[in-house]
């Protein structure tokens, strides 16, 4: 192999590996000794071959190999060199996969990319200098190269943005205003993509009163941005984030344990501002249009109080029976607004909605629910594909009552029952009730946009959640 690079990474497989020579007797002793499985994915051994550090990860069965393995170990290769304080690194994983070189290409940008993220701007120098990233990674190929290189183009865009999604959740509150948000969306804004920014004035004359209601508590102004991407001609697809600048709960204030990392609440809104990025970067032929619903959820002695009505942009009114369920109401007037003026024919809301999708799904897949199952067959595949995994909640007839008002058309907090049963699904039929003749779905990523360990190609803090789904999804990839 290569021997410019620091590091040389072979991959081994139930197959086999095709490591040098005078390697194979120690990877045979390693098996041995149990310190490597061929069979077993994950299994890796590491070592010194002539003076450079050798790093060798069995991928298992190559029968069940999928993409997801490739980005895996990919980002256990990077997660090596770093740690050993390397730069590069020579390997011929590649190799051991039968996709499509396109996919293959995808998969490899996404998994050296992603696993090489590190959010170091607020630390000092010497713990900055801890953190070097990869600097090469030297992929072999043995089949031709065109398509491989054009899914490696494409990983890395997908993989560079998603990045991008992170550091905007991982950024503090106190620097990461609507106003903030609404700099980063106008950015984009140039060749297919324009951005159009509704202020709270806008907001006023709208009647877009569930928004406002929320915003009402901070002194941060409320910013909806609307990003149109033209890249091909028919009906838009419309993509909807919560962006959530800081939630304390409001009135109904989240006591610690819970208020700490509510920064993130703006993470349907930074992927879906990254998602119109990598549209655009891709030049994928349809017309999406991103909103990002943006304002903070505070507490102030103009801010909203438990008992209010307020009525939204659609007409209907709504009794606030929690200050703390304040993405339903902001996306009410985002969904609502934007289906009147884009006539979307498909509209999927992104949002960190409920604590209770984290108690059902843990950190490993969001919720997808809605009434149209071609498309939520769709989201499912899509997450399969990029690994950005959303699992199916139910949506029956029977929820469909459960947050009719009882002096109002809705309450933001289901009115039967204890009013926490099946509260993911509650505040998805909330939602629906704001989505008039759209396709319809809504991914919940509460548990899914901000996880407290690294995985092989994933660091601890903001993950990007959505970005790749929402990608896969319109890319048809
Ligand atoms: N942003 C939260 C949901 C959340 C919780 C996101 C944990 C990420 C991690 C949302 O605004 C919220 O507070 N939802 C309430 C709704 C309830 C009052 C009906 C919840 O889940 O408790
Ligand atoms: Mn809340
Ligand atoms: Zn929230």
């Amino acid at each position: 192999m290569d021997s410019k690079q620091d590091v040389l990474v072979y991959g081994m497989s139930d197959k086999g590996s095709i490591a040098e020579k005078g390697l194979q007797q120690e990877i045979a002793a390693a098996i041995k000794r149990k310190s490597i499985t061929p069979d077993k994915f994950g299994t890796s051994y590491s070592t010194t071959f002539n003076g450079k550090k050798v790093l060798i990860i069995s991928l298992g069965k190559e029968k069940e190999l999928t993409g997801n393995h490739l980005r895996r170990a990919l980002g256990k290769a990077v997660k090596y060199t770093q740690a050993t304080k390397q730069l590069s690194f020579c390997t011929d994983l590649l190799g051991f996969f039968s996709l499509s070189p396109l996919e293959v290409g995808r998969c490899a940008a996404e998994g050296l990319i992603l696993s090489n993220y590190r959010y170091t701007k607020y630390l000092g120098k010497e713990k900055q200098d801890e953190q070097i990233p990869l600097e090469q990674a030297v992929l072999q190929w043995s089949g031709t190269p065109d398509q491989l290189i054009q899914g490696l183009k494409e990983g890395r865009i997908i993989a560079e943005y998603t990045n991008y999604a992170k550091d905007l959740v991982n950024e503090p509150a106190c620097s990461m205003a609507p106003s903030d948000l609404e700099a980063e969306a106008k950015k984009i804004s140039g060749g297919k993509v324009s951005v159009k920014v509704l202020n709270k004035q806008d907001m006023e004359k709208l009647g877009m009163n569930a928004l406002l209601g929320v915003a009402a508590g901070s002194d941060r102004p409320p910013k909806m941005m609307l990003l149109d991407y033209k890249g091909g001609s028919g009906k838009y697809t419309a993509i909807v984030g919560k962006g959530i600048t800081f939630d304390s709960g409001g009135y109904n204030l989240k006591p610690t344990k819970y208020i700490e990392e509510m920064k993130t609440d703006m993470a349907g809104a930074a992927a879906v501002l990254a998602t119109i990025k990598i549209l655009s970067a891709l030049g994928v032929k349809k017309n999406v249009v991103g909103v990002m619903v943006c304002t903070d959820n505070l507490v102030s002695g103009s801010a909203q109080k438990p008992g209010d009505i307020v009525r939204a942009y659609n007409g209907k009114t709504i009794e606030i029976g929690n200050t703390d369920a304040e993405g339903r109401l902001v996306l009410a007037d985002a969904l609502a607004y934007t289906e009147d003026t884009y006539h979307p024919e498909v509209m999927v809301d992104l949002a960190t909605l409920t604590g209770a999708c984290v108690v059902a799904l843990g950190y490993e897949a969001a919720a997808v629910m809605g009434k149209d199952n071609v498309l939520i067959q769709e989201l499912l595949a899509a997450g399969n594909k990029s690994y950005d995994r959303v699992w199916q909640l139910p949506f029956f007839e029977e929820y469909q009552n459960k947050m009719d008002g009882t002096i109002s058309d809705l309450n933001n907090c289901a009115t039967k029952g204890k009013g926490y049963e099946a509260g993911s699904i509650t505040g998805g039929v909330f939602l629906s009730k704001f989505v008039d003749k759209a396709k319809w779905a809504h991914v919940d990523i509460a548990g899914t946009a901000y996880v407290l360990e690294d995985t092989d190609y994933q660091q601890k803090y903001a993950t990007g959640s959505g970005v790749r789904l929402l990608t896969y999804w319109l890319a048809g990839f």
